[in-house]
């Protein structure tokens, strides 16, 4: 049996918590002082979003929050069930419930976090080309993104020293992070980068790739859960090879931030 097939046939038990069960009993006071520092990375495709953000929590000893790994494994698990994303009954979508059932978590023991579903490590299955052409549609469900970013929010409870990244990190998941960036980088180099990156693009003119790019910018910014540039942001242009440069850059603003604001380093 393949390994997707056989998260599949898992034990399908509905589980007795939900997500909001579990902050409540979690009793955080609202009044309680922060504990910890949220560090949020939002930005366009191609930036170089996720090397800035791994590279940044491991320079300040934050944990790194990869969101996109949590829509990537969604995808995978309507692969794996055989569930059609264009539905027309009503909501909720048939693939909430199946996510609910998975558990999705993250395995916080590794020096990369890796994503699990009914507890297995994904990782492997969710950078593929059947989850990449479908992830863009299943992050579209409106309750399914109201699951994802609780399970976020909770997350960020529970490891409170946290770069994250995404794209709706600063505005709808963690709207009060004392730090917040927005990465972009010359459209050029965004598509050089892309060209390097994707296989099937190396014999495509560069000037197609970037009207491709500037094509989805634009329905990115346009759609439900979409890229919003947090109006309290820092704007980066990453436009080094080296990304180093940008982390220092960052990793600079906020320890000045964290020093200024008095807020706690991780013990
Ligand atoms: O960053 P990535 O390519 O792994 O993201 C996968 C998909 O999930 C991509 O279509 C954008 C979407 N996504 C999202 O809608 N919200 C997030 N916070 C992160 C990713």
């Amino acid at each position: 049996m393949s390994k997707t097939a056989a998260l599949a046939s898992r034990n399908q038990e509905p589980l007795a918590l939900s997500v909001e069960d579990v902050i409540k009993a979690g009793g955080t006071p609202s009044d309680e002082r922060p504990t910890g520092v949220i560090v949020t990375i939002d930005g366009t495709a191609g930036t170089g979003k996720s090397t800035v953000a791994k590279l940044l929590a491991n320079r300040l000893n934050f944990d790194f929050l990869d969101t996109g790994a949590m829509y990537r494994a969604c995808a995978l698990l309507s692969i794996a069930h055989g569930i059609q994303i264009n539905q027309s009954g009503p909501p909720p979508h048939p693939l909430l419930a199946v996510v609910q059932r998975a558990a999705l978590h993250f395995d916080w023991s590794l020096p990369t976090p890796e994503i699990c579903v009914f507890g297995n490590p994904v990782e492997g299955l969710i950078r593929t080309k059947p989850v990449t052409a479908r992830v863009r549609e299943v992050a579209l469900i409106p309750e399914l993104r109201d699951h994802l970013v609780r399970l976020q929010q909770l997350i960020g409870k529970q490891r409170p020293w946290l770069v994250t990244e995404g794209r709706d990190q600063g505005t709808a998941v963690f709207p009060d992070a004392p730090v917040k960036f927005f990465l972009d980088a010359d459209l050029t180099l965004r598509a050089e980068r892309r060209k390097r990156q994707v296989k099937d693009l190396a014999d495509t003119p560069i000037a197609e790739i970037k009207n491709e790019l500037d094509l989805r910018d634009r329905s990115d910014r346009s759609e439900l859960g979409g890229l919003r540039e947090p109006h309290d942001a820092v704007r980066l242009a990453n436009n080094s090879d080296d990304p180093l440069v940008i982390v220092e850059q960052m990793a600079t603003l906020v320890r000045e931030r964290m020093a200024a604001r008095n807020l706690p380093g991780r013990p």
